[in-house]
């Protein structure tokens, strides 16, 4: 009889030791990794179009980015910052006030993910206006903290048998023009779901009592949903006459996912804060809040941190990927980038049937799969199917969307021409 292999033996200790819940989309275990391409215990070799969830823009093991993780490694591992301070904290929040839009002073705070970055954005929020509602949105997604997975709107399988939930978030509907949650289409529309902002503040929480609306530029894991132009200066003027706070989640958007360094500069739009993480440290744990000055400051000393956040080695991870990013002139490469894909997205669409819209920013990129053009039934089993033949091929593909019927596109901005011709 022939011995298992080494994936079929690992497969069989996850099942016995870790629970169910950390779902596995790839049935295989990764051993090394370079650029955009991941190498497996049992010697496959594949291309990777997930980036680890958008978080390799600049490749897997970039050499810059270990050279500094060595380098810090060898220096110093932690302190905790309120302990004692190193510098390559003040150094990447310096960077990370220059890059984040808005031409004022600015302050960083460090976390180690996503959701403790918006959570601390939403304890700042409500500690600088001193009120208690957070508005959100369908089809967001935020983390999976009590607060974060309250404020996301999928609830199979993020919020499933865990509520009671996070008091104070309202939900507002968002600019899903593919299904637009009004009946009506875009521009005839004239954008009335961001108009309704100043309804919803009537019939589902008072202005007075908003301290911050909280919304992703490219909506992520909720379906890379993109809206249109007018969308996101309509909702901050409203917010800005209300003293609403306006706070963008560019967890998975930033770090030049989309062709800028942060998305939000596509719409021009300039929040009070910005919550970065994921590509930032390129797979070392970290994560930012970055805003005004004076919002950041609001909070009495010892309120705000945590014993890892800011750590010096993702610190010094961060510091590199950004000397890459400009050294390789990752921006003006993921531009290109987007424009190739969505070349050929198009030009699939034209042809199959099966994809009802193509939409995105630069390459944040995504196929929204249909049974049928006209009703938009979502073609989830489908796209399941595509993801699983892709990787049984050597092709690492992830789905999102809140009927699970999206393909994104979040491979490495690194990723050569070769690859990206054969992954496509
Ligand atoms: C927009 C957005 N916010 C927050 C998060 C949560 O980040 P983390 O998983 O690091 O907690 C994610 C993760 O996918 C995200 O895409």
């Amino acid at each position: 009889m022939k011995s298992p292999s080494k994936t079929e033996q690992l497969l069989v200790l996850r099942e016995q030791i870790v629970p169910r819940g950390p779902y596995n989309i790839v049935p295989y275990f990764i051993e090394s990794a370079r650029g955009a391409l991941v190498y497996d215990v049992d010697g496959r070799e594949l291309i990777d179009f997930s980036g680890g969830i958008g978080v390799l823009n600049v490749g897997h093991c970039h050499p810059k980015v270990v050279a500094a993780i060595k380098d810090q490694a060898d220096k110093l591992h932690h302190t905790c910052f309120h302990v004692l301070m190193y510098e390559p904290y003040l150094t990447l929040a310096q960077k990370l006030c220059g890059l984040t839009p808005g031409d004022f002073p600015k302050a960083a705070l460090f976390a180690n993910s996503g959701a403790e970055a918006v959570e601390n954005a939403v304890k700042i929020a409500r500690y600088y206006t001193k009120r208690p509602a957070v508005i959100v949105f369908e089809n967001s997604f935020h983390g999976r903290t009590l607060l974060t997975m309250t404020m996301t709107s999928k609830t199979h399988p993020y919020k499933l048998g865990f509520g009671p939930f996070a008091p104070e978030i309202y939900r507002m509907p968002y600019a899903y023009c593919y299904r637009c949650p009004f009946g009506l289409t875009y521009p005839a529309c004239d954008t009335a779901c961001a108009d309704y902002l100043e309804e919803f503040f009537i019939n589902h929480v008072a202005a007075e009592n908003t301290a911050a609306l909280v919304v992703e530029p490219v909506i992520g894991e909720g379906g890379f949903i993109t809206p249109p132009p007018e969308y996101f200066p309509k909702l901050l003027s409203t917010c800005r006459e209300h003293g609403v706070l306006f706070v963008a989640d560019e967890i998975q958007s930033g770090m030049g996912r989309t062709g800028k360094m942060f998305a939000m500069e596509h719409w021009q739009v300039v929040p009070d804060m910005v919550t970065v993480a994921k590509s930032l440290a390129a797979g070392m744990p970290l994560s930012a809040v970055v805003g005004k000055k004076e919002i950041m400051d609001a909070p009495h000393a010892g309120g705000l941190g945590g014993t890892y956040g800011g750590n010096p080695i993702s610190c010094r991870a961060a510091l590199a990927v950004l000397d890459v990013m400009a050294e390789e002139h990752l921006l003006s490469r993921a531009k290109s980038l987007g424009l190739k894909l969505k070349e050929r997205f198009d030009s699939w669409k034209r042809k199959y049937e099966v994809i009802g819209d193509v939409r995105g920013k630069g390459p944040m990129l995504a196929l929204e799969l249909v049974r049928d053009r006209e009703s938009k039934e979502p073609a989830a089993d489908e796209a399941k199917a595509l993801v699983k033949f892709c990787y049984e091929r050597g092709l690492v593909l992830i789905s999102c969307g809140n009927f699970g019927n999206v393909i994104r596109t979040l491979m490495p901005v690194v990723i050569t021409e070769e690859q990206l011709e054969k992954g496509q």
